[in-house]
């Protein structure tokens, strides 16, 4: 039996008081949209559509997937009038499920249980009991003499009379449907009602005039059908997902300082013995090492850390496309960065304010106060000292630093690429080194230091 997606995406979200389409906006560092995506896919749908309307261009070019259709609601008339956009794209053999774009949490495992309720005969509707219930559309039941209660009709909260109103239990938004009943129950519609919109919920009433059994489902916890309307809601459903990120992560052995304080943008991964302390922010992949230690306020993105490296306070990670990798047993930090291309050997350390950019440090290499390094292949350990850096551009191009293993590179020294210094080299403080420095040697480029006995200072004149 052939499964559909619906997945409506077409509303503006006026409450949003933004310019970008509801949908893509952000949580956990995926739009909702791709969140509500990730998860029909999960569920292996035959088809997904996609139904686009407020910032359509916007949306269709933002998420892509495969087996997945986007068609076009304009203007908006309503959640029934969206699906009817989709219907004629979908299987009739099948059931159909249909969902929100604007709510990311909802769990594939209470998808797969929905589409089971409906098993092909029914129309099968996921609820949950609400303290507060304003605003949604309400399950109204009927109780026979044997006290069996049966759905009869969604009564949407602007439609309900007080007593209605007064029902807990509400449509959270996502439905599975016999298709080919759907496809008739969607021809019928009318937007005879408070918003003079077409209801999708109207269906429900279809299907209890046809004989349709309707049954409800809830999904394992009601947070997960939370939507999103609003800025204030958008942080609500951040934080609960950066809760169960940090739950997961404890569970599986990490040492969170305060789980309350992480946030995991992207794919985490950690070895045993993991420690993270407060307010540190990880995004896009990254994979952490046995026993890494990251200490309070960083941000990494795209980075792949050794074991038994230790992450100082305040240093800023960022891969971005070409990744950052730090070898086995190094120290970086505090107040360190790390930016595209740096791969650190083991047992490197990276000192405070040290940048480094798509550069090589092989084991043991240290550069531990106020440098830069820049396209620069570094040897084994080496040490560069404070306030030394590579002059890697010439205001048109970048060229490369090739430094040997064992060089003492003193403080404050320019190194102008394209340039070789040689195994074991020593480069003089203050040096400015343009040509290259031959292995073993001591290079110094500086004035000669001279002290001028009996020489007076100027006094003022006049
Ligand atoms: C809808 C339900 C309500 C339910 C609630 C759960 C209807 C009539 N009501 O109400 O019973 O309790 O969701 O959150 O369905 N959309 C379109 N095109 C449109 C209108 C909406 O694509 O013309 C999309 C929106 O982008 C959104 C979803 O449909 O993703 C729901 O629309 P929304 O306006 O939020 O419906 P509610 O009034 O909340
Ligand atoms: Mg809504």
């Amino acid at each position: 039996m052939a499964l559909d997606i619906v997945i409506m995406a077409a509303g503006k979200g006026t409450r949003m008081k933004s310019d970008r389409p509801k949908v893509l906006h952000p949580v956990a560092g995926r739009s909702l949209l791709e969140h509500v995506l990730l998860t029909a896919v999960e569920v292996a749908a035959d088809r997904i559509v996609v139904v686009t309307g407020h910032g359509a261009e916007q949306v269709e070019a933002a998420v892509r997937a495969p087996q997945l259709q986007f068609v076009r609601q304009a203007p908006q008339l309503g959640t029934g009038h969206a699906v009817q956009q989709a219907a004629p794209l979908l299987h009739s053999d099948g059931v159909t499920l249909i969902l929100n774009g604007d709510t990311p949490l909802i769990e594939a495992a209470t998808l797969r249980a929905l589409v089971e309720a409906c098993g092909g005969a029914r129309l099968a509707l996921l609820t949950v009991d609400l303290a507060d219930p304003t605003g949604y559309g309400r399950i109204v039941r009927r109780t026979d003499a044997s006290g069996a209660s049966t759905v009869q009709a969604i009564v949407e909260h602007k439609d309900a009379t007080p007593e209605q109103r007064a029902i807990a239990e509400v449509y959270t938004g996502a439905m599975a449907v016999p298709t080919a009943q759907l496809q008739r129950w969607l021809a019928r519609l009318d937007n005879r009602n408070a918003q003079g919109e077409y209801y999708l919920t109207d269906v429900v009433a279809f299907a209890v005039a046809d004989g349709v059994p309707v049954v409800a489902a809830q999904p394992r916890r009601a947070s997960e059908v939370l939507g999103v309307n609003s800025p204030q809601q958008l942080a609500e459903l951040e934080r609960l997902c950066q809760r169960d990120r940090a739950d997961a992560l404890m569970s599986a052995g990490v040492r969170l300082a305060d789980p309350a304080r992480l946030d995991v943008r992207g794919q985490l991964q950690c070895g045993t013995d993991v420690a993270i302390d407060v307010n540190c922010v990880f995004e896009g992949t990254v994979t952490l090492g046995d026993r890494v230690q990251i200490g309070a306020n960083c941000v990494i993105r795209n980075a792949v850390i050794g074991d038994d490296a230790v992450i100082h306070p305040f240093t800023h990670i960022d891969g971005d496309t070409l990744g950052v990798t730090v070898g086995r047993g190094s120290l970086v930090g505090p107040y360190a960065r790390l930016r595209p291309g740096a791969v650190l050997g083991a047992a490197v350390h990276i000192g405070n304010f040290v940048e480094v950019k798509n550069s090589t440090l092989a084991d043991g290499a240290k550069a531990n106060h106020l440098a830069y390094l820049g396209d620069a292949t570094v040897g084994a350990r080496v040490n560069f000292g404070a306030g030394s850096i590579t002059a890697n551009y010439d205001g048109a191009n970048k060229h490369r630093t090739e430094i040997g293993d064992d060089v003492q590179v003193g403080s404050n020294c320019v190194l102008v690429a394209p340039l070789t210094v040689g195994a074991g080299a020593t480069i003089g403080a203050g040096s400015t080194v343009t040509r290259q420095a031959p292995a073993g040697q001591l290079t110094v480029v500086r004035g000669r230091q001279m002290s001028l006995p009996g020489w007076k200072r100027p006094v003022k004149s006049g």
